[in-house]
């Protein structure tokens, strides 16, 4: 996987619709790695799903705004039979993979390709809306809020979902550590634009009246460096010499070639906001 390494990757809007999203490999690999290293933490489209469940029962129009491979999408789809589904994001490639997932279950969905900071004309009506993970690749998250906001019936409900911006920093001590990239853990977090500690702060600015929020700790354990190795290719962060980044097991190498080859563990704190729009 070959990413190029800016500042601020995750709100670099090229790499976003670019490398970061282009085709679905990227977030499928980071996924699979992820999950497998999952030993603690609701599945958080369940848990979006709850919220929404709990906030609004019977909503005529949901929408998933960057919905990526479409899991919450699903869900949502699942637990509102009646209402209509609409899936949003800016990556064609990823809208029909979402497409492909919810027909394959015999369920409608609309596709709408857009920008989540230009959505007025594009999404109306919405009674419930979930925004999981996709808000830190905005440098202005509240415009992008607003725009939801102004999709959003009066009343409605969004369930805004995201990480702490220290998530996963053991992984970058390894990294770190191994001298492949000595500048790991001092680089900014990935999450920084929109993370646990400043999200609600974004909604407020952006005219939402926050109603709950929950946070969990999710905890996850790489079983040797090569399992470490699967989830370092995807993500942007690391300053990595092509050939590694390229090959899970080329970096695998190098890491076992300068550490040893232990289980690892890192967390992730995610934070859910239930916030309505008056
Ligand atoms: C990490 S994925 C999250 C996907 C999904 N919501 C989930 O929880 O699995 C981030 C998604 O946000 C989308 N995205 C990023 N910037 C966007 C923008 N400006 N407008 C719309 N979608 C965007 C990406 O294309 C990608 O599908």
């Amino acid at each position: 996987m070959n990413l190029s390494t800016p500042t601020a990757p995750f709100t670099d809007t090229k790499l976003v619709r670019s490398s970061l999203y282009a085709t679905a490999d990227r977030i499928e690999q980071r996924t699979s790695a992820l999950h497998r290293a999952k030993i603690t933490g609701a599945d958080a489209a369940a848990t979006i799903a709850a919220l929404a469940a709990a906030a609004h029962p019977n909503p005529s129009r949901v929408a998933d705004i960057g919905c990526g491979r479409g899991t919450t999408t699903i869900r949502l789809a699942h637990q509102y039979p009646a209402a209509t589904i609409v899936a949003v994001d800016q990556s064609p490639a990823l809208l029909a993979v979402t497409g492909n997932r919810l027909r394959a279950q015999r369920r409608e969905v609309t596709l709408v390709a857009a920008d989540f900071h230009h959505l007025r004309g594009v999404l109306a009506h919405v009674d419930v809306a979930a925004a999981a993970f996709c808000l830190y690749h905005s440098r202005h998250p509240e415009k992008a809020l607003a725009e939801i906001g102004a999709c959003l019936a009066p009343g409605a409900h969004l369930i805004a979902a995201t990480k702490s911006a220290d998530s996963y920093i053991n992984i970058d001590r390894v990294i770190a550590a191994s001298g492949l990239d000595r500048e790991a853990v001092s680089r900014p977090s990935l999450y920084e634009a929109f993370h646990t500690s400043n999200a609600e702060a974004a909604l407020a600015a952006a005219g939402f009246i926050l109603r709950r929020r929950v946070d969990q700790q999710h905890t996850f354990r790489f079983t040797d460096l090569a399992h470490l190795a699967e989830y370092a290719v995807t993500s942007p962060k690391y300053r990595l010499p092509s050939k590694l980044t390229a090959d899970p097991a080329a970096l695998a190498a190098a890491l076992r070639a300068r550490l040893s080859d232990e289980p690892i563990t890192a967390a992730s704190t995610v934070t859910y906001l239930v916030a309505t729009r008056p």
